[in-house]
């Protein structure tokens, strides 16, 4: 009798828990395309170190580069430099070139666009 009466308890607390549980489940991104996982786990293992693992947000060291263009990324990591009339959002040099990270740049800048503004 008090065993029913707990596992009814049971039951309704989780039925009652549940739509809690599903609206804090975050869900400000969309499904990641095969591309866009690839510059995830590219990003995650040569950039976030510096940038912050939420590109959106600032870094360790370095600034946020969400929305970054194909081409600031590409002069940036390739060249150390920024392309003509860019204003860099910093200054400080601690970014070397990553030259051999040429082949995961359009994966990297696909991922870079894939937040929902
Ligand atoms: C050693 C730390 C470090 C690593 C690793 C690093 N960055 Fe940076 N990054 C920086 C810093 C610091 C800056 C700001 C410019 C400066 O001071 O050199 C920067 C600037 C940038 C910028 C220009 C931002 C702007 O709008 O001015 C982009 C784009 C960028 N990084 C992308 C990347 C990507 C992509 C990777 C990985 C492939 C990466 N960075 C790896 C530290 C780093």
């Amino acid at each position: 009798m008090i065993l029913k009466l707990i596992s009814k308890i049971f039951i309704l607390g989780a039925i009652l828990l549940l739509p809690v549980l599903i609206s804090c489940k975050k869900d400000d991104s969309k499904p990641l395309s095969a591309l866009q996982l690839r510059g995830k786990g590219s990003y995650m293992a040569n950039c976030s170190a510096c940038h912050n693992p939420d590109p959106r947000l600032v870094g360790s060291v370095g600034p946020d580069v969400a929305g970054s263009s194909l081409e600031l990324i590409t002069t940036r990591v390739i060249h150390q430099s920024y392309p003509p009339g860019y204003k860099p959002k910093r200054q400080s040099g601690l970014m070397p070139a990553l030259p051999f990270l040429e082949n995961d740049l359009p994966a990297i800048h696909a991922y870079l666009n894939s937040f929902v503004k």
